[in-house]
């Protein structure tokens, strides 16, 4: 973009007939720099190119500041967490493992990420870190803990919408599942959360975590025919992490009771 130097004259407002059919255009960020734009470009002598390339330019990345806002805000994260924070060395996730996960290509390729181990060992914050980061690489991203996903699709058992929901759901190319396991499920939970792992099979990406290494996992699924199919699904093209070792908050916890006595 041509440097701008002050004029020495105000900027003439936009001609009424222009404002009217950037706004019917919703162009917005255009009508607003326009005048300025315009001023400048006759003072600098801009060629007509370049007024609409800064004009087109500052237009779209308006509109994907305001996406990307939109998609951080639909996709409804806890927590703000970023790979950045995320100390891999002090974690028991190999830096390979890390690197493949950050790069997000498994997001395109609809595979899945499954996080298991125990308290406070970074499953969540891994998830909420490679969500925040595939949204600002422009994907669309849904968290949501197990008890909410059960609990969203019970509610369209209750007026047949069960498709609906999960239709919905998988408008967004990763779907973040946290804290699967802390509730036992019934029957008809585990045949919905088949349902929903089914429909997302080879088509979104999926991001699990759960306390209960998979062999367990009939302690909440007590239907064993339908927590095997599904795990059969969930695991296919899956990257697999144990997370392990002590929990970051009690580690924190003590470190804060050393630093107070002492
Ligand atoms: N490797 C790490 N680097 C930086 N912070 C970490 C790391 N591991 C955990 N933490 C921090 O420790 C706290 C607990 O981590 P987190 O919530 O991700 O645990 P969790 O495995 O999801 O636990 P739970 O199973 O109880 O939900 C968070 O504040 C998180 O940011
Ligand atoms: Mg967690």
């Amino acid at each position: 973009m041509p440097a701008r130097t002050p004029a020495a004259t105000a900027p003439a407002p936009l001609a009424a007939d222009l404002t009217e059919a950037l706004k019917r255009l919703k162009l917005s960020t255009m009508r607003q720099l326009a005048p300025d734009v315009l001023h400048t470009a006759k003072i600098q002598r801009w060629t007509p190119e370049e007024v609409l390339r800064t004009l087109i330019e500052a237009e779209v990345a308006a509109r994907d500041e305001s996406n990307q806002r939109n998609r951080l805000r639909g996709a409804g994260f806890p927590v703000t967490k970023t790979l950045e924070e995320f100390k891999v060395t002090a974690s028991s996730v190999p830096q390979a493992t890390f690197d493949y996960l950050a790069g997000l290509e498994w997001i395109g390729k609809a595979e899945n990420l499954c996080l298991v181990g125990p308290a406070g060992t970074g499953k969540s914050h891994l998830l909420a870190a490679l969500g925040h980061a595939a949204v600002a690489a422009g994907h669309k991203v849904r968290y949501l803990t197990a008890a909410e996903l059960v609990e969203q699709l019970y509610r369209g058992l209750a007026d047949s919408s069960v498709g609906r929901v999960i239709d919905t759901l998988l408008r967004h190319d990763l779907i973040i599942v946290d804290e699967v396991g802390f509730a036992p499920l019934d029957d008809t939970g585990t045949q919905l959360l088949f349902r929903f792992v089914a429909a997302a099979y080879e088509r979104r990406a999926l991001g699990i975590a759960s306390h209960w290494p998979f062999e367990q996992w009939g302690r909440f699924l007590p239907e064993h025919v339908t927590a095997t199919s599904l795990l059969d699904r969930l695991l296919h093209h899956a990257t697999v992490v144990v997370t392990e070792g002590e929990s970051s908050r009690m580690r924190e916890a003590r470190t804060r009771t050393t630093r107070s006595r002492s």
